[in-house]
């Protein structure tokens, strides 16, 4: 355990540096990738270049630290990223490396006022912060091996099947080339996929929902073609064109926890934009695979019927359960008199028919979405632990929903 003076001179850090996270930050990573440009093949450049996920890493041991003495409040977001850590695999090695030029970025930034005495404390402190990571990790990576059919960081699945779910949305399918049975996993997890795209010098990695249920012999993922968003697209893009049946991709085990949680009986209402379908579709078709009584709402928005992937399968599913509806609508309909449930966004008198303030809310879409109907599902009553979401992309863009 840290001593009290340490967590004093923690303590009384903390707000300079936080001042100066970002000069930390880009100090950091510049320095560290100078030095261990092999890292390049593990974070993601796009998140980089775009400076998203600049501050992430650095603003979560600031927070950690100012609470150094009640680690256990930060925990839920530990385990957040251990999951993406887990999925990307980081391993207890890659610490001592983030640690020393997160240390010297510090170093720099405090200037003169970097005494031993601060530094040392400073060295004491990410030690302790990174060991919670280490053990949580470790006993993730532990648990994905031992799985039936289960692995620790990346196996070789191949392509059994490539479908077009709409305009911009394609769906690949997994197996395992060596004949293993894949691992099941809890609805709403994601997996990590690794691609070295002809000249690109580093491994690029993107994590992909699953949008089938657990207990399937196949895995499946849907990825939207990202056209408005370059370097981000480089990996949907290399996938759409040139990943075909036959194929192989490195996958990583199922991670994350934005999960569906099966032993609750409450209504549930999955709430989706665009491509934030994925999560919800192997949520629900879980529910089917259960027999599930409960009260299920399955609600999707989307630009317009080009680009709405699983119109009928999300209908279909829903249609199975006992007590399953589905709604659909277009922000901007391309075909007025089409078939839909509502045009233009989601709006809160919308959600008030189709929602009660016991239900268990799942909401998955882009930060503009999410904003949205997480205060709308606010306004109506709904306490805050009955909203679950999750955002695609760094979880930092987040933070001031
Ligand atoms: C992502 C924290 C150590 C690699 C993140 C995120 C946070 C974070 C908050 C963002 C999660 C999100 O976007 O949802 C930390 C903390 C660490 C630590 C507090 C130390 C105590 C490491 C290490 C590595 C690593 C040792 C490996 C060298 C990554 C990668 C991402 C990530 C690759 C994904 C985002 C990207 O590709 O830029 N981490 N991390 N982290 N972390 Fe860490």
């Amino acid at each position: 355990a840290l001593s009290q003076e340490t967590i004093n001179v923690i303590k009384s850090t903390v707000p300079v540096l936080e001042v100066h996270g970002v000069t930390i930050t880009s100090t950091f990573y510049k320095n560290m990738f100078d030095t261990h440009p092999e890292l390049l093949n593990i974070f993601n450049h796009a998140n980089q270049s775009q400076g998203r996920q600049q501050t992430a890493l650095a603003n979560m041991v600031l927070a950690a630290a100012k609470n150094i003495d009640q680690l256990e409040s930060v925990l839920p977001a530990v385990i957040q990223v251990a999951h993406k850590h887990r999925g990307l695999g980081v391993k207890a090695e890659h610490y001592p490396i983030v640690g020393k030029h997160l240390l010297e970025a510090i170093k720099e930034v405090l200037g003169d006022a970097a005494t031993d005495e601060i530094i040392n404390a400073w060295a004491e402190a990410y030690g302790v912060i990174a060991q919670v990571f280490i053990d949580i990790e470790a006993n993730m990576y532990n648990l994905a091996k031992d799985q039936v059919g289960g692995w620790e960081e990346f196996k070789e699945l191949e392509v059994v099947d490539k479908v077009k779910e709409s305009d911009v949305i394609t769906s690949f399918y997994f197996k395992a080339k060596d004949g293993q049975p894949l691992p099941v996993y809890e609805p709403g997890q994601y997996i990590t996929v690794k691609v070295n795209i002809p000249g690109e010098k580093y491994a690029l990695n993107r994590q992909y929902s699953l949008s089938c249920a657990p207990g399937n012999k196949y895995y499946r993922i849907s990825v939207k073609r990202e056209t408005d968003f370059q370097p981000n697209g480089k990996v949907s893009n290399y996938l759409h064109d040139h990943l075909n049946v036959g194929d192989t991709i490195e996958v990583s085990a199922p991670a994350g926890d934005f999960t569906l949680n099966m032993d609750e009986t409450a209504p549930v209402a999955f709430i989706s934009g665009g491509v934030g379908l994925t999560p919800l579709m192997s949520m629900l078709e879980a529910l089917v695979k259960n027999d599930s009584d409960r009260k299920v709402t399955f609600i999707h928005s989307a630009r317009h019927e080009g680009v709405h992937a699983f119109n009928k399968e999300a209908c279909e599913l829903a249609g199975k359960l006992q007590h399953g509806s589905c709604r659909y609508g277009y922000q901007d309909p391309v075909n007025k008199d089409g078939e839909h449930d509502f045009s233009g966004y989601i709006t809160k008198e919308f959600l008030a028919d189709m929602i009660s303030k016991d239900t268990i809310c799942y909401v998955c879409g882009p930060v503009s979405f999410l904003k949205n109907v997480i205060r709308m599902l606010s306004d109506l009553g709904v306490p805050e632990e009955n909203i679950r979401y999750e955002f695609f992309g760094p979880a930092i863009a987040l933070e001031k929903v």
